[in-house]
């Protein structure tokens, strides 16, 4: 069995990285339908604002949304498989959002009065981080989900993916925020009133933003008042759930110097933070006919195969003494999947990405 083969079977959770264009989706979605036909109930959930995974999988693009939707798998291979459950979610960041504050909001008023309040709005839909944070809250989600054996994550390009890691605790950051903490005192009461600094710190933020905003502001943290202890526990298992040994980190690359260097680099801020990788999937791969030149191929009229021969060979060396650097470094498993003759876009295409991806290497 080899190593993403074992990946699928044991971990509940498998997160797809790399940078933009290698094949991040197309990968989380054949690895997640790879895991269903080995028998596990799987969700992939995607962050990709691009709608790739619905292209990928097939399907219209209204069909995948913010709760997860069940993907029929084509007919059973003809080895058995197949008897496992295939589902897909596509993230709503603000939807996301309004749950989580559903969750924690003690009453129904004040559940209300954020949900309106034009400070939160602006938060839920902009404000950066906000995403990646509700991509984590999201993953805990389905992760808690009973329905569930496997998440499979797909995630938006190298640079953002390291936001994930870092977004729960940059709401810890938010909650400790001098902003926040002058407008709400440890009491957990307003300081607008008690506290001239606070009076005095809002005057000159308001000639900079605007008083509507920082009325906005302050009715948003008075009606936050009560929710932080939520947010910073589940900030706490979200950065957990990350760092448990049933997650799985996948990097996915293609044979290109600055595609291996990113991978390295990447892989490297992980460890930093106490993450492994524990796969690498090499995407687009030009196919190896021959490992040298066969003899016997001297006569003149077998010149333009020979020449096309040979270039393959140079090519498929150039592509491996680019590679050689993940396989010194990362002590992973390193899976080769072939530069494909066209786009993935159905179930079919990906399902035949299966048997590659889990060959043994
Ligand atoms: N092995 C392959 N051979 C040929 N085409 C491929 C292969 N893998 C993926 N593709 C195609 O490459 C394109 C990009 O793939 P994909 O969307 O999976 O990349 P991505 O890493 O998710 O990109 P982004 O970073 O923009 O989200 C798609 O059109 C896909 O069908
Ligand atoms: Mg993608």
């Amino acid at each position: 069995m080899n190593a993403l083969a074992r990946l699928l079977d044991e971990r509940s959770v498998l997160v797809c990285v790399g940078t933009g264009g290698v094949g991040k989706t197309t990968t989380a979605a054949a690895l997640a339908m790879a895991a269903a036909r080995r028998g596990r109930r799987v969700c992939v959930l995607t962050i990709d604002p691009a709608r790739r995974l619905s292209d990928a999988m097939g399907l219209d693009e209204s069909v995948l949304g913010n709760e997860p939707r069940r993907v029929e798998l084509p007919r059973a291979r003809d080895d058995g498989a197949g008897h496992g459950e295939l589902w897909a979610v596509m993230l709503d960041t603000a939807t996301t959002f309004d749950a989580l504050i559903a969750t924690y909001a003690p009453t129904p008023q004040q559940q209300q009065t954020i949900l309106t309040n034009g400070f939160y709005r602006n938060i839920a839909d902009s404000m950066s981080g906000a995403h990646e944070y509700m991509a984590m809250e999201k993953l805990y989600e389905l992760h808690a989900d009973e329905r569930f054996d496997l998440v499979v994550v797909d995630t938006p390009p190298t640079t953002n993916a390291i936001d994930f890691l870092e977004a729960p605790d940059r709401i810890r950051r938010f909650l400790d925020h001098r902003l926040y903490s002058v407008l709400v005192t440890p009491t957990g009461g307003l300081a607008r009133v008690a506290n001239a600094a606070a009076r005095t710190f809002l005057r000159s933020v308001a000639r900079v933003v605007g008083a509507s905003v920082v009325d906005d502001a302050i009715e948003f943290f008075a009606a936050f008042d009560g929710m932080e202890e939520g947010f910073r526990a589940r900030a706490a298992a979200v950065e957990r759930l990350l760092r448990a040994e049933g997650t799985a980190f996948v990097a996915v690359a293609t044979p290109r110097p600055d595609v291996v260097r990113d991978v390295l680099a990447f892989s490297g801020l992980l460890r930093g933070t106490g993450i492994d990788t524990d796969a690498v999937v090499v995407n687009r791969v030009h196919p190896r006919f021959t490992a040298a030149m066969p003899a016997g191929l001297e006569d003149p009229s077998l010149a333009p195969f020979t020449t096309v021969l040979a270039q393959s060979i140079a090519i498929t060396e150039a592509e491996e003494a680019t590679l050689a650097p993940l396989h010194a470094v990362l002590d992973v498993t390193v899976v080769r999947v072939p530069l494909l003759d066209a786009d993935v876009h159905d179930l079919a295409g990906l399902d035949a990405l299966g048997p590659i991806l889990l060959a043994e290497v």
